[in-house]
């Protein structure tokens, strides 16, 4: 297994370009499906759940086209089997989202039902419930989740999400986009990634209105048509950039972004006395070699604070001035970076789902374990400013997040190398 070694202490001064969205592009992936034709996906991230995504197509008998710069080429035609194995499911619970279209579009789909994960349960009732609300008949045998439109075409249906989930309202409204009539889903997500998705199917062909509020409307259409589409830049990878600068009272500038999709998270780095500039597409943020101040966190669904930078503001709350709270809302065990901070000095107090963060002038360089993907980037980021060397083991977490991360970090004056294992 690989390791990053970090020595801290750099302060990070540079340029990076941002990546496509992962949360996007696999949504977006699995849409093609519901394709009657080649579609074309550009700006896709070079990540492992990209990789598993293409994986699971080629087990499925798709030989997606990819040429160097990823950008690929999927025709869903040419589909042999309807199924989602567990070897590929266990490793990346996104592959839920095949369900919806592969039902919508070849009326059965078997796809293994994703077991627990470090940062919580993540049921998938949700998606079960709307897909059977559109006449979708699924049992679960053997821990598969076998799909069946009897009837043929799926129908519309006015579906309530009693939870706001991301992948579950992205499951139902590709379906729906091959239903017949009108669907009403609502307490849908808001996040970029729903309205990314939506963009693509509309290009296809989809009518779908509402993308990026709470209600989603979609009329149902007979079939999708070839489209090429670019995958929107990662909001998730920008901020993490962001706060490894801020916790080395560096400066960045960040290309290829969309400052627009990230302002709760701006706004809490101008409040730890960050000076940031924006436009179009670019993010500029100094320091000016000073020591964030705590900030107090808590996490909810878009437009609220993302639960996916709520481990990187740990971490710089563990290196602020004062004391910051950071409360998690959406996953029950969201904390497990905190026991890896603890191991370099981090004075850090979790009741709950409240983390009571103290910030130190140093934290200390020691052996530590990746457990998730964003709980990694916590590590790193820390690392980062730490006294000494850090040893993060497990970065195959990382490597599922973040494209070309020691690369991007080494632009920035880091000193970081990987250690095959
Ligand atoms: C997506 C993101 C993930 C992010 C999360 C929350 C992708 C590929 N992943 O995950 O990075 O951390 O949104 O922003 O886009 N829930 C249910 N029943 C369901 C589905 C969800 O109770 O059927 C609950 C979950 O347990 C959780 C909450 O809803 O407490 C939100 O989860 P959800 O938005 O579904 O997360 P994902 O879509 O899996």
């Amino acid at each position: 297994m690989d390791k990053l070694i970090i020595t801290g202490g750099a302060r990070l001064d540079g340029e990076i370009r941002i990546s496509g969205a992962k949360n996007a592009a696999l949504p977006i992936l699995a849409a093609t499906l519901l394709c009657d034709g080649p579609v074309a996906v550009s700006n896709l991230p070079h990540l492992h759940d990209i990789t598993t995504m293409i994986e699971l197509f080629g087990r499925m008998g798709i030989e997606p086209v990819i040429d160097e710069k990823l950008a690929i080429e999927i025709d869903p035609r040419t589909i042999k089997t309807l199924i989602a194995p567990y070897e590929l499911v266990k490793t990346m619970r996104a592959s839920i989202l095949v369900l919806g279209p592969m039902v919508a579009r070849f009326g059965e789909a078997e796809v293994a039902l994703p077991g627990g994960c470090a940062i919580g349960s993540r049921p998938v009732d949700l998606h079960i419930h709307g897909l059977q609300a559109m006449g979708v008949v699924i049992n679960v045998v053997g821990g598969y989740i076998k799909a069946k439109a009897p009837k043929g075409r799926l129908r519309s249906a006015n579906f309530f999400f009693d939870t706001v989930s991301v992948t579950g309202t992205e499951n139902i409204m590709m379906a729906a986009a091959l239903a017949s009539g009108r669907s009403i889903l609502q307490n849908t997500a808001r996040e970029p990634e729903v309205v990314d998705l939506a963009n693509f199917l509309i290009a296809m062909g989809a009518h779908i209105q509402g993308a990026g509020t709470d209600t989603i409307t979609i009329d149902g259409v007979k079939c999708l048509h070839s489209a090429s589409y670019k995958v929107m830049p990662d909001r998730i990878e920008t901020g993490t950039y962001l706060v490894a600068t801020a916790v080395t009272g560096g400066h960045i500038k960040i290309k290829n972004t969309d400052p627009t999709i990230l302002e709760a998270v701006l706004e809490k780095l101008r409040e730890a006395g960050a000076e940031i500039v924006t436009s179009k597409d670019k993010i500029e943020l100094s320091m000016h070699g000073k020591r964030p101040k705590s900030v107090n966190v808590r996490t909810a669904p878009y437009p609220a604070f993302p639960t996916d930078m709520q481990a990187q503001f740990i971490s710089l709350n563990a290196i602020a001035q004062g004391t910051g709270t950071v409360i998690e809302t959406i996953f029950e065990n969201r904390f497990m970076h905190v026991h890896e901070l603890h191991r370099m000095g981090a004075r850090i107090q979790v009741e709950g789902n409240t983390a009571i963060v103290t910030g130190i002038n140093k934290l200390k360089g020691a052996p530590v374990m990746a457990t998730d993907l964003r709980a990694s980037a916590s590590l790193v980021i820390s690392a980062l400013c730490a006294d000494g060397d850090t040893l993060i083991d497990r970065i195959y977490h990382i490597d599922r997040g973040y494209e070309c991360i020691e690369e991007k970090l080494q632009m920035l004056g880091a000193k970081i190398r990987r250690i095959p294992g």
